[in-house]
């Protein structure tokens, strides 16, 4: 059956288009850090699929009819309803983007000397563990070491490893078992709900409580239901319904499957935990019907909400990533196996065997998309995830060194992915030629965001 994508662009924007030469001035000036790049000289965005998407008509047309309202307003009551349609919590609680989610749930369940278990934590949740002086232990499935397996749940929790650390000395110091579905950090990999029921169990057993982080979770859904025969006939919906079951609590992002610009949700069972969360979001978020967002946002996230389940706008995500993935294959690059939804990610540590992690392959494969092809990405390797000494050289490499070309949601068609495609092969061609970098500053903390780093030429 050919496939027909579910939509059609309604309104455009020009991208730039600029030169080899302009674009190696631009990668100086940003200190050769993608994320110093002005979108202006970017062509193809693929930093990031966070509130980067395209909004529908419907969401546009729902947000015309906004309440903006200080206190109950008609927009937060449409959002609560579609939310609690998946999410079925009796506590929500709007903030303006996940990691104000993760910074008011964890002050409630974490502090100092408390642990928080994942199967990968995202680097601003890991963050906002370790900044209340928490420690960030993770603990992905043996399976996700090997990239090249097609095994179809490589973002599961170590089931073993969680029950290691819950029944073990540490075990009373643990806050909060968090599953990231999908497992971002973990190559957007899906979370089997095999796995979500036997953590949620354990956790129970150790009265932990386990929260989602949600970011995903209609992504994970989909996946659930094309890579589970057990669940190959239940809707996207009935899954991630399912899943939030399955957990006590929720942290989410609705910058991604909430198909926004911005926003956030927590939600609990807990009525203490919530009402602990609702003081510190209405100090620093707002009033507990809005939490920063405008009304606006609340009713481009309801209807948001209601679009992301759809099966055949999930298809079609599922298709566009399996196309550039296979593409980048035919050029002889190898991605994270097998591929999932929100990015493809490229094995930049096998493109670039003469780079060492300490010349951050990663990084340099994300450079050189830029100066060929205009396209901006980041490296998801030894730059971000390394350990470094006081002097800034890499002491402990990452596991793998890996570019993430994320894809943000219904704005990139075919034609644009063809593109990129055809700029990665060409960097194939020769990749002894793209040249190793390092680092000139890098911050303790968050590094990836703010360092600077220069190429290494041959003296
Ligand atoms: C898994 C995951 N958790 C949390 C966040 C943080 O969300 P936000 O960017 O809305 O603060 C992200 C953002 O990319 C994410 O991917």
């Amino acid at each position: 059956m050919p496939h027909l994508r579910p939509f059609v662009s309604a309104v455009v924007r020009p991208i730039p288009v600029t030169t080899r030469e302009q674009r190696i001035q631009e990668l100086d000036r940003a200190g050769h850090n993608p994320f110093n790049l002005p979108s202006d000289k970017v062509s193809i965005d693929l930093l990031s699929d966070s509130g980067t998407g395209a909004l529908s008509t419907d969401q546009q047309a729902w947000a015309q009819r906004a309440d903006e309202r200080y206190a109950g307003a008609d927009s937060f009551f449409r959002f609560q309803e579609a939310v609690r349609d998946v999410v079925p919590y009796r506590h929500i609680l709007p903030v303006h983007q996940g990691r104000a989610a993760e910074r008011v749930l964890f002050t409630a369940l974490l502090g100092p000397g408390r642990i928080s278990v994942s199967n990968t934590h995202f680097d601003t949740t890991r963050a906002n563990v370790e900044l209340l002086g928490a420690h960030a232990i993770d603990l992905p499935c043996p399976q996700a070491q090997d990239l090249d397996s097609e095994e179809p749940f490589k973002g599961d929790i170590d089931l073993d490893a969680l029950k290691d650390v819950l029944t073990g000395p540490d075990g009373p110091r643990v806050g909060q078992v968090l599953i990231t579905i999908t497992n971002n950090g973990g190559g957007g990999q899906p979370v089997s709900m095999g796995n979500l029921e036997a953590a949620s169990a354990l956790a129970r057993e150790h009265g932990v409580p386990l929260i989602l982080d949600a970011a995903r979770f209609a992504e994970n859904a989909w996946l659930v239901t094309r890579r589970d025969p057990a669940y190959a006939g239940w809707s996207p919906r009935d899954v991630a319904r399912r899943a939030f079951e399955l957990a006590d609590g929720c942290v989410a992002s609705l910058k991604k499957d909430g198909l926004s610009h911005e926003g956030g949700l927590i939600a609990l069972h807990d009525g203490k935990v919530a009402d602990e969360c609702e003081v510190n979001v209405i100090a620093t978020e707002g009033f507990r019907t809005y939490g920063g967002l405008t009304g606006h946002t609340l009713e481009t996230l309801a209807q948001g909400l209601r679009e992301v389940l759809d099966p055949n706008y999930l298809a079609d995500r599922e298709r566009e990533a399996a196309f550039l993935a296979d593409r980048a294959h035919a050029a002889g690059v190898a991605t994270v196996r097998p591929s999932g939804l929100h990015g493809v990610y490229l094995n930049a540590g096998r493109l670039l065997p003469h780079l060492q992690p300490w010349q951050f392959p990663g990084h340099a494969l994300a450079c050189a998309l830029y100066r060929e092809g205009g396209i901006r990405c980041s490296e998801l390797g030894s730059l971000y995830l390394g350990e470094l000494d006081e002097n800034n050289a890499l002491v402990t490499p990452a596991p793998f060194e890996l570019v993430r070309l994320a894809l943000p949601r219904r704005v990139y068609d075919h034609g644009h992915l063809e593109y990129v495609a055809e700029v990665l092969a060409d960097i194939a061609k020769h990749p002894e030629q793209v040249p190793g970098y390092r680092f000139v500053s890098a911050p303790p903390l968050l590094r990836h965001f703010r360092c600077v780093t220069a190429p290494i030429t041959a003296s």
